[in-house]
């Protein structure tokens, strides 16, 4: 009796950890790099909400279920010009000063 309950306990326990590592593998990220386009510094944007973007040379989003609003003012103020909900990369100058990872 006391075996099984730990045992099930257990696989609560092993589904729980499981359940944690696909939320972290699934989470969408943005690597922002300094440019000329996708070159020297770059800085990694994966918080859920609202983050000012400070390079603007290129990026690579990886989409991992939530989508991601660009902004063009800073703070995720007024309307988001765009709506990134797939894998995407530019290595083109962009204007965006924010963007808001939904989750
Ligand atoms: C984002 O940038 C704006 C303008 O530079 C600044 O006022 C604001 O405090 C920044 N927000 C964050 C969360 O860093």
């Amino acid at each position: 009796m006391a075996a099984t309950k730990k045992s099930v306990s257990m696989l609560i326990m092993a589904l729980v950890l499981m359940a944690v590592a696909i939320e972290l593998a699934n989470a969408s990220s943005i690597i922002v790099f300094a440019g000329p386009g996708c070159n020297n510094r770059a800085q990694k944007h994966l918080k859920c909400g609202c983050s000012n973007i400070s390079l603007r040379g290129g990026y690579e989003f990886t989409y991992g279920g939530q989508s991601a609003a660009m902004y063009w003012q800073s703070d995720c103020e007024g309307a988001s010009q765009f709506i990134l909900r797939g894998d995407s990369r530019s290595c083109d100058a962009y204007t965006w000063k924010s963007m808001f990872i939904q989750c």
